[in-house]
């Protein structure tokens, strides 16, 4: 499968920000043992911090998913939301804190409800298995 891993704003920070929230393993070092994890499979990246740079990275996407952490743009970026809308490619959001264990602005999700589903609280984890959700 090709997939595709969109990370959104502050996620370039991973591993230098909130340690104790994200972990010590920079993106770069997350990204490396997603590919290691799916060896079978087409792996691609893309971080920005910029709303519609993901915008336009979902539009013009050629995967059979994108696994997307939008980071905070998740809790208020409706471009984001309509992009994922917009597009026949299957979209799971992702996290790696619990956003429910947090603030009470992390538990509201603008793009949810235009996601094939949502994972959260797993750490680096959540990305791979956003995308192991597709090989069952
Ligand atoms: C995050 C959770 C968001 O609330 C936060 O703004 C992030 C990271 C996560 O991966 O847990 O930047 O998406």
């Amino acid at each position: 499968m090709k997939f595709l891993f969109i990370n959104g704003v502050n996620l370039n920070m991973t591993g230098v920000r909130e340690k104790g929230v994200y972990g010590t393993e920079t993106l770069e070092q997350i990204n490396r043992q997603i590919t290691a994890h799916f060896k079978e499979d087409s792996c691609a990246f893309f971080q920005s911090n910029i709303e519609g740079e993901i915008c336009t990275a979902i539009q013009s996407a050629e995967a059979d998913a994108i696994i997307l952490n939008a980071g905070a743009f998740t809790h208020y970026s409706y471009a984001i939301r309509d992009a994922v809308a917009s597009v026949k490619i299957p979209v799971v959001e992702v996290h790696m804190s619990n956003v429910h264990a947090r603030e009470d602005f992390r538990g509201k999700s603008v793009l949810s409800e235009v996601c094939k589903g949502v994972i959260c609280g797993f750490g680096k984890n959540s990305y791979i298995l956003a995308a192991e959700s597709f090989k069952l």
